[in-house]
């Protein structure tokens, strides 16, 4: 079995996606392979950024391995807030970066929105990148409890709910991550 490290430290999402791989690759933290460095993740989009940590990783321990990054893009904001989602009123408070987007698009009508996630992984070097995104609104109020970041204020189109008030199989089912993970999954049955 290859070895591969998912750059995280988030044991729930890497058992997800060990789950989705199968038995050909087993993946490893950051932890497991003892590196506990502050990895860089200073890119203005996505892709920059998931490729500065896969980068880093195979740079600094010739390891398999790769990263994810992502967030919300609001129309109405320009595509805010982007690649700060997980800081973007300055806290990474999620209530507070929720908030501010709400307060951002009252009375704004055009209220599309998107997930987008970014893989990138870099095998014997040569790195290789999966996109996958999800279409929705920004809602005029929040709703729901479950999952999490701007999840109570995102409707996917053709839901009538949240993200907040879906089971995490349904979200986990049409998500930007799950839909990158995917072709990141049949990318490595390939290999
Ligand atoms: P990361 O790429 O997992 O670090 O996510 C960056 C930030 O984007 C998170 O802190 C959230 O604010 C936002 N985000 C990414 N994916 C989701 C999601 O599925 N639901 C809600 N917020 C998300």
């Amino acid at each position: 079995m290859r070895t591969l490290v998912f750059a995280t430290n988030n044991k729930h999402k890497l058992e997800e996606v060990q789950a989705l791989i199968g038995n050909k690759f087993q993946l490893k933290t950051l932890e497991e392979i003892g590196c506990t460095d502050d990895i860089p993740e200073t890119g203005d989009t996505f892709q920059d950024n998931a490729s500065q940590k896969s980068r880093y990783i195979w740079d600094r321990f010739q390891i398999d391995c790769f990263s994810d990054d992502s967030g919300l893009e609001v129309k109405a904001l320009n595509g805010e807030p982007g690649v700060y989602s997980a800081r973007y009123s300055g806290s990474r408070d999620p209530e507070e970066n929720l908030q501010l987007v709400m307060s951002k698009m009252k009375d704004v009508s055009d209220r599309s929105a998107s997930f987008k996630c970014v893989i990138s992984i870099v095998l014997d070097g040569k790195e290789h990148l999966f996109e996958g995104s999800v279409e929705g609104e920004i809602t005029n109020t929040r709703s729901g409890s479950a999952g999490f970041g701007y999840d109570p204020i995102f409707k996917p189109q053709g839901y009538d709910v949240s993200f907040a008030e879906m089971p995490a199989e349904e979200k986990n089912r049409i998500s930007h991550r799950a839909r990158a993970v995917e072709k990141l999954v049949g990318f490595l049955n390939q290999q």
